[in-house]
Protein backbone atom coordinates (compact mmCIF):
# COMPACT_ATOMS: atom_id res chain seq x y z
CA UNK A 1 0.00 0.00 0.00
CA UNK A 2 2.92 2.70 0.73
CA UNK A 3 4.13 1.83 -2.60
CA UNK A 4 0.69 2.20 -4.34
CA UNK A 5 0.46 5.69 -2.54
CA UNK A 6 4.02 6.38 -3.40
CA UNK A 7 3.52 5.87 -7.38
CA UNK A 8 -0.09 6.93 -7.16
CA UNK A 9 0.91 10.45 -6.30
CA UNK A 10 3.55 10.87 -8.85
CA UNK A 11 0.49 10.44 -11.30
CA UNK A 12 -1.68 13.01 -8.93
CA UNK A 13 1.17 15.54 -9.83
CA UNK A 14 1.87 14.46 -12.96
CA UNK A 15 -1.93 15.18 -13.97
CA UNK A 16 -1.53 18.47 -12.13
CA UNK A 17 0.72 19.89 -14.09
CA UNK A 18 -1.65 19.00 -17.04
CA UNK A 19 -4.70 21.08 -15.37
CA UNK A 20 -2.21 23.41 -14.51
CA UNK A 21 -1.11 24.08 -18.64
CA UNK A 22 -5.16 23.67 -19.45
CA UNK A 23 -5.58 26.81 -16.84
CA UNK A 24 -2.95 28.88 -18.66
CA UNK A 25 -0.75 28.61 -15.51
CA UNK A 26 2.85 27.89 -15.08
CA UNK A 27 3.59 24.22 -15.43
CA UNK A 28 4.75 23.58 -11.94
CA UNK A 29 2.01 25.68 -9.98
CA UNK A 30 0.36 22.82 -8.59
CA UNK A 31 3.46 20.50 -8.72
CA UNK A 32 5.68 22.56 -6.25
CA UNK A 33 6.60 22.05 -2.01
CA UNK A 34 4.24 24.88 -1.24
CA UNK A 35 0.83 23.50 -2.49
CA UNK A 36 2.09 19.50 -3.36
CA UNK A 37 4.78 18.62 -1.42
CA UNK A 38 3.25 17.66 1.89
CA UNK A 39 0.09 16.71 0.46
CA UNK A 40 -3.37 15.52 2.22
CA UNK A 41 -3.57 12.35 0.26
CA UNK A 42 -5.74 9.53 1.36
CA UNK A 43 -6.40 5.65 0.00
CA UNK A 44 -10.00 4.31 0.17
CA UNK A 45 -10.06 0.79 -0.50
CA UNK A 46 -13.90 -0.44 -1.48
CA UNK A 47 -15.80 -3.57 -1.31
CA UNK A 48 -19.01 -3.15 -2.89
CA UNK A 49 -21.36 -6.21 -2.33
CA UNK A 50 -22.88 -8.30 -4.71
CA UNK A 51 -26.21 -6.21 -4.41
CA UNK A 52 -28.29 -4.73 -6.86
CA UNK A 53 -28.76 -1.10 -6.73
CA UNK A 54 -32.28 0.42 -7.52
CA UNK A 55 -32.34 3.63 -8.24
CA UNK A 56 -35.58 4.33 -8.38
CA UNK A 57 -36.02 3.61 -4.86
CA UNK A 58 -32.89 5.11 -3.98
CA UNK A 59 -30.92 2.02 -3.30
CA UNK A 60 -26.91 2.78 -4.56
CA UNK A 61 -23.62 1.39 -4.47
CA UNK A 62 -23.07 4.74 -3.33
CA UNK A 63 -24.84 7.67 -4.07
CA UNK A 64 -24.56 10.55 -6.35
CA UNK A 65 -21.62 13.40 -5.11
CA UNK A 66 -18.65 15.01 -6.09
CA UNK A 67 -15.33 14.40 -4.00
CA UNK A 68 -14.41 17.54 -2.25
CA UNK A 69 -10.48 17.72 -2.87
CA UNK A 70 -8.52 18.77 -5.40
CA UNK A 71 -8.44 15.36 -7.80
CA UNK A 72 -8.85 11.56 -7.23
CA UNK A 73 -7.46 9.17 -8.91
CA UNK A 74 -9.95 5.85 -9.43
CA UNK A 75 -8.51 2.59 -9.59
CA UNK A 76 -11.21 -0.41 -10.35
CA UNK A 77 -11.55 -3.95 -11.20
CA UNK A 78 -13.43 -4.67 -14.64
CA UNK A 79 -17.01 -4.78 -13.04
CA UNK A 80 -19.11 -2.07 -14.52
CA UNK A 81 -20.83 0.36 -11.95
CA UNK A 82 -19.31 3.76 -11.82
CA UNK A 83 -21.07 6.52 -13.62
CA UNK A 84 -20.80 9.86 -14.32
CA UNK A 85 -23.33 12.81 -14.91
CA UNK A 86 -21.10 15.45 -17.45
CA UNK A 87 -24.28 18.37 -16.54
CA UNK A 88 -25.27 18.67 -12.87
CA UNK A 89 -28.11 21.21 -13.70
CA UNK A 90 -29.51 19.09 -16.68
CA UNK A 91 -32.83 17.88 -15.68
CA UNK A 92 -33.53 15.12 -16.06
CA UNK A 93 -29.72 14.18 -15.24
CA UNK A 94 -28.27 12.11 -17.37
CA UNK A 95 -25.65 9.31 -16.14
CA UNK A 96 -23.08 7.71 -18.09
CA UNK A 97 -21.39 4.30 -17.79
CA UNK A 98 -16.96 4.90 -17.31
CA UNK A 99 -15.75 1.71 -18.65
CA UNK A 100 -12.68 0.70 -16.68
CA UNK A 101 -9.53 0.48 -18.60
CA UNK A 102 -7.24 -2.17 -17.36
CA UNK A 103 -4.23 -0.46 -16.01
CA UNK A 104 -5.94 3.18 -16.19
CA UNK A 105 -6.82 5.58 -13.62
CA UNK A 106 -10.45 7.16 -13.93
CA UNK A 107 -9.77 11.13 -12.79
CA UNK A 108 -12.33 13.05 -10.99
CA UNK A 109 -12.05 17.00 -10.70
CA UNK A 110 -13.22 17.54 -7.00
CA UNK A 111 -15.09 20.45 -5.34
CA UNK A 112 -11.81 21.98 -4.20
CA UNK A 113 -10.60 22.26 -7.81
CA UNK A 114 -13.95 23.66 -9.12
CA UNK A 115 -13.59 26.88 -6.00
CA UNK A 116 -9.86 27.16 -6.88
CA UNK A 117 -10.92 27.49 -10.58
CA UNK A 118 -13.52 29.90 -10.34
CA UNK A 119 -15.60 27.09 -11.73
CA UNK A 120 -13.97 27.05 -14.90
CA UNK A 121 -13.69 23.30 -14.29
CA UNK A 122 -16.27 21.72 -12.65
CA UNK A 123 -16.10 19.26 -10.14
CA UNK A 124 -17.35 15.66 -11.45
CA UNK A 125 -20.85 14.63 -10.25
CA UNK A 126 -20.79 10.22 -9.77
CA UNK A 127 -22.27 7.41 -8.46
CA UNK A 128 -21.98 3.78 -8.41
CA UNK A 129 -24.62 0.73 -9.18
CA UNK A 130 -24.30 -2.46 -8.45
CA UNK A 131 -24.91 -5.15 -10.44
CA UNK A 132 -25.02 -8.16 -8.05
CA UNK A 133 -21.64 -8.10 -9.02
CA UNK A 134 -18.89 -7.47 -5.58
CA UNK A 135 -16.83 -5.05 -7.15
CA UNK A 136 -13.67 -3.82 -5.57
CA UNK A 137 -12.14 -0.01 -6.30
CA UNK A 138 -9.26 1.75 -4.89
CA UNK A 139 -10.17 5.92 -4.49
CA UNK A 140 -6.71 7.82 -3.79
CA UNK A 141 -8.01 11.34 -3.06
CA UNK A 142 -5.02 14.00 -3.78
CA UNK A 143 -5.29 17.31 -1.69
CA UNK A 144 -2.91 20.00 -1.16
CA UNK A 145 -0.82 20.56 2.22
CA UNK A 146 -2.81 21.94 5.09
CA UNK A 147 -1.56 25.57 5.09
CA UNK A 148 -1.73 25.91 1.11
CA UNK A 149 -3.97 28.88 0.24
CA UNK A 150 -7.09 28.37 -2.16
CA UNK A 151 -7.86 31.50 -3.93
CA UNK A 152 -8.94 32.12 -7.06
CA UNK A 153 -6.30 31.55 -9.44
CA UNK A 154 -4.67 34.24 -11.49
CA UNK A 155 -5.92 33.02 -14.69
CA UNK A 156 -9.38 31.97 -13.79
CA UNK A 157 -11.12 35.77 -13.06
CA UNK A 158 -11.57 39.08 -15.26
CA UNK A 159 -13.23 42.21 -14.50
CA UNK A 160 -16.53 40.71 -15.84
CA UNK A 161 -16.10 37.50 -13.76
CA UNK A 162 -14.32 38.19 -10.54
CA UNK A 163 -14.08 35.51 -8.13
CA UNK A 164 -17.02 34.03 -6.42
CA UNK A 165 -15.06 32.93 -3.53
CA UNK A 166 -13.13 34.04 -1.05
CA UNK A 167 -9.78 32.51 -0.17
CA UNK A 168 -9.41 29.89 2.08
CA UNK A 169 -6.77 27.69 3.81
CA UNK A 170 -7.27 24.12 2.61
CA UNK A 171 -7.25 22.80 5.97
CA UNK A 172 -10.02 25.28 6.72
CA UNK A 173 -11.85 24.02 3.64
CA UNK A 174 -11.35 20.67 4.01
CA UNK A 175 -12.57 20.18 7.35
CA UNK A 176 -15.63 22.52 6.78
CA UNK A 177 -16.57 19.90 3.66
CA UNK A 178 -15.88 16.67 6.40
CA UNK A 179 -18.60 19.21 9.29
CA UNK A 180 -21.29 19.23 7.07
CA UNK A 181 -21.07 16.16 5.25
CA UNK A 182 -21.34 14.59 9.40
CA UNK A 183 -23.55 17.36 10.71
CA UNK A 184 -26.15 14.47 11.60
CA UNK A 185 -23.60 12.94 14.00
CA UNK A 186 -24.63 15.70 16.00
CA UNK A 187 -27.72 14.01 17.41
CA UNK A 188 -25.26 11.84 19.42
CA UNK A 189 -23.52 14.54 21.06
CA UNK A 190 -27.58 15.72 22.16
CA UNK A 191 -27.92 12.13 23.48
CA UNK A 192 -25.01 12.19 25.92
CA UNK A 193 -25.85 15.30 27.04
C1 LIG B 1 -15.48 7.57 -3.82
C2 LIG B 1 -16.01 7.06 -5.11
C3 LIG B 1 -16.12 5.37 -6.80
C4 LIG B 1 -15.85 3.92 -7.04
O1 LIG B 1 -14.92 6.75 -3.06
O2 LIG B 1 -15.60 8.77 -3.57
O3 LIG B 1 -16.68 7.80 -5.76
O4 LIG B 1 -15.84 3.52 -8.21
N1 LIG B 1 -15.71 5.81 -5.52
O5 LIG B 1 -15.64 3.19 -6.08
NI1 LIG C 1 -16.40 9.80 -5.13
Amino acid sequence: MEKFHHEALEVGKAVSRIIALALDLEVDFFDKPEVLGKPIATLRLLHYEDQFSDPAKGIYGAGAHSDFGFITLLATDDVMGLQICKDKDAKPQIWEYVTPIKGAFIVNLGDMLERWSNCMFKSTLHRVLGNGQDRYSIAYFVEPNHDSLVECLPTCKTEKSPPKFPPIRCSTYLSQRYKDTHADLSVYDKHQA
